[in-house]
């Protein structure tokens, strides 16, 4: 995943800010994310109070050693709160906080931005604390973030990218239905090192009844 952590990777579309005739008015999600409900999360916009506990969720080495680095700092986490608020009053990119059910915290996170001057075409990237790997609330997400982009922000091709090596990034990209179109080679930093990675798309209308096409090749196994 490429997450935009800093406002600096994503180049100024404001410009070109898009102007949806979808169902939901543009200007409300710019405005005010909704809150989106699953049966184990509800997502909500990011809140300056989250720093905390997704700097100790997001930082450690098992969760970020395949995606951009996040902050390394509380100070940053809340920097990069205030950054997606400016990001998503512009239309060019919304964030979602991962709550379970049963708690306030936010224990993960999920990005979509707009690859072009609308969403038609937009990224997302996701992250989850190690604690709720394996829960479900993946999935149970996921489903919602998907729904709402192409629902509300109009996407026609979501695509993400995963690290040839993150075994349960590309698990559950392919668990989604996602299709593997092929591989980005060199394309991420890290560790000193670049890395491949795989490029998985999600169409709008392949995304029916809570998932998509099943993807025919089977995923490599890799590095978990
Ligand atoms: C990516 C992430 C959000 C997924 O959440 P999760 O709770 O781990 O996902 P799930 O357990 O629902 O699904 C992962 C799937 O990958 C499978 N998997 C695990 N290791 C794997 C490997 N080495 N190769 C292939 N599949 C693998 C799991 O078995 C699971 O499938 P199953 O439920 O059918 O058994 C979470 O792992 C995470 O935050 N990772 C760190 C950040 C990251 O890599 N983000 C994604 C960048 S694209």
């Amino acid at each position: 995943m490429r997450e935009p952590w800093r406002s600096e990777r994503v180049p100024d579309r404001s410009a070109y800010a898009p102007d949806h005739g979808g169902a939901v008015v543009a200007s409300d999600w710019r405005a005010r994310l909704p809150l989106l409900t699953g049966a184990l999360v509800t997502l909500r916009a990011l809140q300056a109070e989250d720093a905390a506990s997704l700097f100790s969720m997001l930082t450690t080495e098992e969760v970020s050693r395949f995606i951009s680095p996040p902050p390394t700092t509380l100070e940053g986490f809340r920097r990069f709160i205030a950054w997606t608020q400016e990001e998503q009053t512009a239309g060019r990119h919304v964030c979602f906080a991962v709550v379970p059910r049963d708690l306030t915290m936010a224990i993960g996170l999920f990005q979509v931005r707009a690859l072009e001057p609308t969403f038609e075409t937009a990224e997302w990237g996701f992250a989850l604390g190690s604690p709720y790997w394996g829960s479900g609330m993946f999935v149970d997400a996921a489903r919602l973030v998907i729904d709402f982009a192409i629902g509300t922000l109009g996407v026609h091709r979501l695509e993400a990218r995963a690290a040839v090596q993150n075994g349960r990034g590309n698990g559950a990209l392919h668990k989604l239905g996602a299709v593997r179109e092929g591989v980005l080679r060199r394309s991420l930093l890290r560790g000193g090192r670049y890395l491949d990675q795989l490029l998985w798309t999600i169409f709008h209308d392949e995304w029916t009844d809570g998932g998509a096409a099943p993807e025919p090749s089977p995923t490599p196994r890799n590095e978990s």
